[in-house]
C-alpha cells in the first residue's frame, strides 16, 4: 500500500512515518531527508538546493520529481511505501499520478495530520537533530538522555537551518499556498483520512492504524 502523509511543518509526519514504517514493514521515503542527505554529502544536487532549503522555500518540481522517480523505481517499494513530504504541490501530485499509472499502482490512503499553529511553532522551535544519524528529538517533548547529545551517536545535536524563527514563517506560507490544496485533490477521490496530530506519538500511531485497518 502506498501511503502519503500530509500536514504542515512540524505536524509530526516524520515521527509518524518512522513508527508506521516499522509497524507495517514498508520503507519510509522522506524527500526532506533525501535532500538533507545530499546537502550533507555536498553532492551537485545538494549544492543546487542548499540555498532554497535554508530559506524555507520549496525545491523545484523538476528536481524533486526526478529524485522521487528514481527512488520509486527500486525493488524495496514493491510491497508499498510511506511518502513523507511528497507530493507537496499539485504539480508533484499530478506527476505522481502519472508515474503510478505507468507502474500499474495507485495511492492507497492520504493521512492528514491536523495540529494547532501554537503546537507547530513549539515543535519546530524545540526540534533538535543528530547530524550523524538523523535522529529527531525535542527539547521538552522528546529529549535526549544526555542534554544536547544524540542517544545513539553521542554527537552534538543541531537545530535545522530552516527551523530558525525567521524561516518558519516562509515554510508555513509555502505550505498554505502550495501544499494545503493537495488535501482537496485527494479528498475528491475519497482517499483522505484526517487525524488529530496532538497527543503522544504512540497514541497517534495506534489511531492511524485503527483508521487504516492495518
Ligand atoms: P521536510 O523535512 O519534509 O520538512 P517539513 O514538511 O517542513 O516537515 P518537518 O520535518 O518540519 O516536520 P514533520 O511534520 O516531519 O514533524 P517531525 O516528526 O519532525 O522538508 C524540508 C525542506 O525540504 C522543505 O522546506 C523544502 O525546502 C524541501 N523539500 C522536501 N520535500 C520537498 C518536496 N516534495 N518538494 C519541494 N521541496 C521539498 O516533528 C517535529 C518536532 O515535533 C520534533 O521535534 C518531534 O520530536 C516533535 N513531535 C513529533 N510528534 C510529536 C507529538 N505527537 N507530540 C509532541 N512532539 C512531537
Amino acid at each position: 500500500m502506498i501511503l502519503i502523509l500530509l500536514g504542515p511543518p512540524g505536524a509530526g509526519k516524520g515521527t509518524q512515518a518512522k513508527l508506521l514504517a516499522s509497524a507495517l514493514g514498508i520503507p519510509h521515503i522522506s524527500t526532506g531527508d533525501m535532500f538533507r542527505d545530499h546537502k550533507a554529502r555536498g553532492t551537485e544536487l545538494g549544492k543546487k538546493i542548499q540555498a532554497i532549503m535554508d530559506s524555507g522555500g520549496l525545491v523545484t518540481d523538476d528536481i524533486t520529481n526526478t529524485m522521487v522517480d528514481e527512488r520509486l523505481s527500486r525493488a524495496d517499494v514493491m510491497s508499498g511505501c510511506i511518502l513523507d513530504g511528497y507530493p507537496r504541490t499539485v504539480g508533484q501530485a499530478e506527476h505522481l499520478d502519472g508515474l503510478l499509472k505507468k507502474l500499474g499502482r495507485t495511492v492507497g490512503k492520504v493521512l492528514s495530520y491536523e495540529v494547532s499553529e501554537d503546537a507547530l511553532v513549539d515543535r519546530i522551535g524545540g526540534r533538535r537533530t543528530c547530524p550523524t544519524c538523523g535522529a529527531v528529538y525535542h527539547l521538552t517533548q522528546n529529549p535526549s538522555k544526555s542534554v544536547g547529545r544524540c542517544d545513539k551517536e553521542g554527537a552534538t545535536l543541531v537545530q535545522r537551518e530552516d527551523d530558525k524563527p525567521a524561516k518558519i514563517r516562509t515554510r508555513m506560507q509555502e505550505y498554505a499556498v502550495k501544499t494545503a490544496p493537495l488535501k482537496a485533490h485527494y479528498a475528491s477521490r475519497g482517499q483522505v483520512i484526517e487525524l488529530d496530530g496532538l497527543g503522544a506519538p504512540g497514541a497517534i500511531l495506534a489511531e492511524t492504524r485503527r483508521r487504516l485497518g492495518r
